[in-house]
């Protein structure tokens, strides 16, 4: 059996990008026989941008009620809060360290921001919280903690997983082989979905679309899509179409060949953002009703998470004694 591990963190309404970039391939990996998935709400991750206390726990409650509504099955899936799980922060101290801080100044996110604060002349650490910049080593903790194989991400964490492969090599040298080095799985052509203006849907470019947006705005943002201004009439390309990238995702392999007859005869986008509501919607009707549920019963969701924490625990206790039996405690 191979551990598979993913987690998402609370900082916004999950968006359609969410769902099929990390979420629909999890769920299915989860299928697999040989896999045995681990995947958790990455609460303390959130924390290094949320400081909201009421949106944050809406927020999580929001994770894992998303996961919930589109079928994860707590009976087959390790699935807890961060959180709940001291041993993990445990871990992130040990691992810190035997982290460089210079490793960590290269790492992508917070050389992101340095470079920009560097851009407009402010000074380079400014917005920088320690746990933004520790970020890569609380996420080590979390996939080595639990011996993961394989980690299920987008292309931007992989740099996250060879962070995570190097301090687990380090503390392997140095204290003799106790952690599995991970390696990293990614969903190669859904690894970006565009969002409403065609860059990648991301909270951050404020271009998304929530995965369980209750019909008429769904429509509208839909309507938002960002288009050409061909003509109906004209045969369209369906390659470097938004519309019908996201329509790929949700309509079945007889619709998608209909539709790029329809784009190649010529079709409106108006009519093309109809048919893309009409998949979406249908596809997210059941499971935007479950979310509904378990959002108005967050003592469900507490519930779910606890046993998934028991479960959890029952792995990284002894395994936390045993890591720390060899670094000498
Ligand atoms: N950094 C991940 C993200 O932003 C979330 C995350 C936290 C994670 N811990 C993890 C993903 C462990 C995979 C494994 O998407």
């Amino acid at each position: 059996m191979k551990t598979i591990l993913t987690g998402i963190k609370p900082t916004g309404e999950i968006h359609l990008g969410n769902y099929i970039g990390a979420i629909k391939p999890a769920l299915e990996l989860a299928k697999i026989d040989d896999y045995s998935p681990v995947y958790f709400v990455a609460d303390y991750h959130g924390l290094t941008k949320m400081t909201d206390a009421e949106e944050f726990r809406h927020l999580s409650y929001g994770v894992a009620a998303t996961w919930l509504a589109l079928g994860l099955d707590p009976n087959k899936v390790i699935f807890y809060r961060q959180s709940d799980i001291p041993e993990i922060f445990e871990l992130n101290w040990i691992l810190s360290c035997l982290s460089s801080k210079g490793l960590m100044n290269r790492a992508h996110a917070y050389k992101a921001i340095v470079d920009e604060n560097r851009s407009v002349g402010r000074e380079s650490d400014y917005g920088v919280n320690m746990g933004l910049f520790n970020y890569p080593i609380l996420m080590a903790a979390d996939i080595l903690m639990f011996k993961t194989d394989v980690v299920p991400v987008g292309k931007d964490q992989i740099q996250h997983i060879e962070i995570a492969r190097d301090l687990a090599e380090s503390f392997n040298h140095l204290y003799g082989k106790t952690f599995v080095l991970p390696e990293y799985n990614i969903q190669e052509e859904t690894a970006v979905l565009p969002g409403l203006d065609g860059r990648k849907m991301s909270k951050s470019y404020g271009n998304t679309i929530p995965l369980f947006e209750e019909p008429a705005k769904l429509q509208k943002l839909i309507n938002k899509i960002k288009t050409d201004s061909l003509p109906p009439e004209s045969p369209k390309d369906t390659e470097n179409s938004i519309l019908f990238m996201l329509y790929k995702e949700f309509a079945t392999d007889a619709e998608i060949e209909e539709m790029k007859e329809r784009y190649a005869k010529g079709i409106g986008w108006g009519e093309v953002k109809q048919e893309l509501f009409q998949v979406i919607n249908r596809f997210i009707e059941r499971p935007r009703e479950k979310y509904k549920e378990l959002m108005a019963s967050p003592a469900t969701i507490d519930r779910i998470l606890k046993e998934g924490a028991e479960k959890a625990r029952a792995i990284s206790t002894p395994f936390l004694q045993e890591i720390k039996d060899k670094v000498g405690f």
